[in-house]
């Protein structure tokens, strides 16, 4: 029992909770990378568009300043247009994700970058059969979209436990990025579930690291910094 304890703990040190940005904006990246603890970056054509027309430049720039794994999308919808693309993705950086939607063609782009050693991220995930799909063909990572299923009704964090638990099952490697994600009780709820990664955008980044109760000790405690050094001026 102990002896298992023991090999849990040892195990779970391997494990860290890892945080990507969701945004193409580099001065939201260069802000996140600055407080440490940023581990990745995804991006979408969405995502894209409120940026710089010339996203091969600002992808350079993106694949520059973050170490970690960067998710660029192929927008070709047939299989051969999709790995034909993600090869010249990949010839970018070493850190390079190519960002695939789940279709059928995509699954089969997936099976065959897989082989190649490109790196892929299955996209537009809302079932835990999809997931097993990608984990099957190879993907590196999938998406799970939260927050657009919550908008249409339904429970996005469960979505998330069901493919932890279906790749828990099968000793998957493919790891499970939770997107889409609108609050940080979005973050800490997956963080729960031991899913790998949250990519989260900018706003909710900035929301995990405010309480009410802190910027009122913070306040209070300067504040009676300056009393002490008022008292002692005096004496
Ligand atoms: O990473 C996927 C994410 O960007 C989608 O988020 O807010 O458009 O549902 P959202």
């Amino acid at each position: 029992m102990y002896l298992l304890k023991y090999f849990d703990i040892m195990a779970l040190r391997w494990l860290r909770v890892k945080f990507f940005i969701d945004t193409a904006n580099v001065e939201q990246i260069r802000e996140a990378k600055d407080w440490g603890i940023l581990d990745g970056v995804t991006t979408n054509p969405t995502l894209v568009a409120k940026e710089e027309c010339d996203f091969g430049s600002v992808a350079k720039e993106i694949l520059s300043l973050v170490d970690g794994p960067v998710s660029l999308e192929a927008v070709s919808t047939d299989a051969e247009g999709m790995v034909k693309e993600a090869r010249e993705l990949s010839k970018m950086g070493d850190n390079v994700v190519v960002k695939i939607p789940m279709t059928p063609d995509g699954i089969r782009a997936v099976k065959q970058l897989s082989s190649e050693g490109v790196k892929t991220n299955v996209t537009l995930i809302f079932s835990a059969n999809q997931a097993l799909i990608a984990a099957k063909a190879g993907a590196t990572y999938v998406s799970p979209f939260l927050g657009r299923l919550d908008d249409q009704g339904w429970d996005g964090l469960m979505l998330v436990e069901d493919i932890m638990e279906v790749y828990r099952n099968y000793g998957f490697e493919t790891e499970v990025i939770a997107a889409s994600i609108r609050h940080p009780i979005h973050v800490i709820e997956c963080a729960k579930m031991g899913c790998h990664i949250a990519t989260v955008p900018y706003g909710v980044l900035k929301k995990m690291f405010k309480h009410t109760l802190t910027d009122k000790g913070v306040r209070a405690f300067l504040k009676d910094w300056e009393k002490v050094q008022e008292k002692c001026k005096k004496k």
